[in-house]
């Protein structure tokens, strides 16, 4: 088994078919340059410790640096021999610097704590690509509310016509949602910045290596206090797995209802042409594909997140090769999610709204009657009765085919001699919403305080 990890034990190489099963280069390479970060900071352990001189450390840090650039460069990848990416990046150094100076690297340390440790450090960094993407997705949605801030949209409930709401205030709340994603993404890159390095396969290591000393070198916060538990838990794992999911499923809501409001029959929104796409034989097609990718992709992230899950059940301590099935769900939620929120992002800026007819369909669907009983009840009629003279005057105007504004004097009284023509006052779209003003309310003082706070938590976050 030349240039393996293993195989002094072994009569005979491993067969075709368990290098074929076994071999994890084509997902794991992209683990490189963090082996390597973790081969420097092992290096500086080895070193204070005693088990590499100056000039070994001076020769072995050259090495890994070289190795780094090739990597980078793309001179330098895994061979069809190699396992995986440790052992690629162990037969590389070798080359560079020598057998007997290579072969010392990998005294105190496993590829069981090392990759436990990778790949935090690869979630790491790609947390902060996607907390910067959501969060340039929050700025998009607060200019279009800033750009809208009088615009009103029927607000639905069960898809039917509720109350009447700012647009600003719908699209803040999506802007909510994703904050709180951000918020996730913090406080899951509290437990993530521990490191495993130093654990070794299971127990922890014999020869006095600091794994204090590495998890400072990697910019980690602290050990993890547990070798066991550093080298077999995936919670980490999961964790952003879940998260990538939820923000997949919150673009997903806002998806929808972009496809919706792009219909025909809505015609609320149009996309720009640039981020719409055509038919092949449709000539007069303008589809809104990004949104409808978005929807499917949280599928996806969902079956990432669960496969995760059904990997770790039941399976016992310490590291089992099972746990090399953690990385290509998480990986692939982080590709799809770096390539799905610019996109969409891009989308949401330049999405044009339709106000008007917005404005049009509003007050449609007796969207005001609540309106109605609450200015009973201002006027001294307990909102049980209120709630039934409105909800009366609903079915009149209804059998009557007219709106709740068009009800004449007498079929307002007729309705309930509580209901004076002085009603109309509140029958408009932009007076109910300008009485709605309790906190997280869609008046429009409310919903420019809200986006105040949002901004701030967004950033925050
Ligand atoms: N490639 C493995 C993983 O992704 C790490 C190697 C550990 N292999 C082993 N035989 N202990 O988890």
């Amino acid at each position: 088994n030349e240039g393996a990890l293993w195989g002094a034990r072994f009569a005979g190489g491993p067969s075709p078919e368990l290098q074929a099963l076994s071999r994890s280069t084509h997902f794991d390479w992209v683990l490189a340059p963090y082996d390597i970060a973790g081969s420097h900071a092992h290096a500086t352990a080895l070193t204070a410790a005693g088990y590499l001189s100056a000039d070994e450390a001076a020769r072995m840090h050259a090495g890994l640096d070289r190795l780094l650039a090739a990597v980078t460069s793309g001179e330098l990848v895994a061979q069809p021999s190699d396992e995986d990416v440790h052992g690629a990046l162990e037969q590389a150094l070798i080359a560079e610097v020598g057998a007997e100076l290579g072969g010392k690297l990998r005294a105190g340390r496993s590829r069981n704590d090392q990759i436990a440790t990778l790949v935090r450090l690869y979630l790491l960094d790609h947390a902060a690509v996607i907390a910067r993407e959501v969060r340039a997705l929050i700025d998009a949605l607060v200019a279009q509310a800033e750009a809208h801030e009088t615009a009103i949209l029927p607000g639905r409930t069960h898809l039917q016509h509720a109350q009447p709401v700012l647009l600003a205030h719908h699209l803040q709340a999506h802007g909510w949602a994703l904050t709180r994603d951000l918020e996730r993404l913090r406080d899951w890159a509290v437990r993530a910045r521990l490191s495993p390095y130093g654990g070794g396969a299971l127990a922890g290591s014999t020869l006095g290596l600091d794994p204090a000393l590495v998890a400072r070198e990697l910019g980690l916060a602290e050990p993890a206090q547990n070798s066991i538990d550093g080298t077999a838990s995936r919670d980490v794992v999961a964790e952003f797995a879940f998260i990538a999911a939820l923000i997949g499923i919150d673009l997903s809501r806002f998806a929808e209802e972009i496809i919706l409001w792009n219909t025909r029959e809505f015609s609320f929104v149009t996309l720009d042409d640039a981020y719409s796409t055509g038919s092949s034989i449709m000539p007069q097609k303008k589809n809104p594909d990004i949104a409808e990718l978005a929807r499917g992709k949280a599928g996806r992230l969902i079956g990432n997140v669960s496969g995760l899950l059904a990997t770790l059940k039941a399976l016992p301590l310490a590291y089992n090769r099972d746990l090399q099935e953690d990385k290509e769900p998480v990986f692939d939620s982080v590709a799809t999610l770096e390539v799905v929120l610019p996109a969409f992002t891009g989308m949401v800026a330049t999405l044009r709204f339709d106000t008007a007819r917005m404005a049009e369909l509003a007050p449609q669907g007796f969207s005001l009657a609540t309106d109605v009983a609450d200015w009973l009840v201002r006027a001294g009629v307990p909102f049980r009765d209120a709630h039934e003279i409105s909800g009366a005057l609903v079915r009149a105007c209804e059998s009557a085919g007219i709106g709740l504004e068009d009800a004449s004097d007498a079929l307002l009284t007729k309705v309930s001699p509580r209901l004076t023509p002085a009603v109309r006052d509140v029958l408009t779209i932009e007076g109910s919403v300008s009485s709605r003003d309790g906190i997280g309310g869609t008046a429009p003082v409310r919903v420019a305080e809200q986006r105040t706070a949002l901004i701030a938590s967004a950033q925050a976050a």
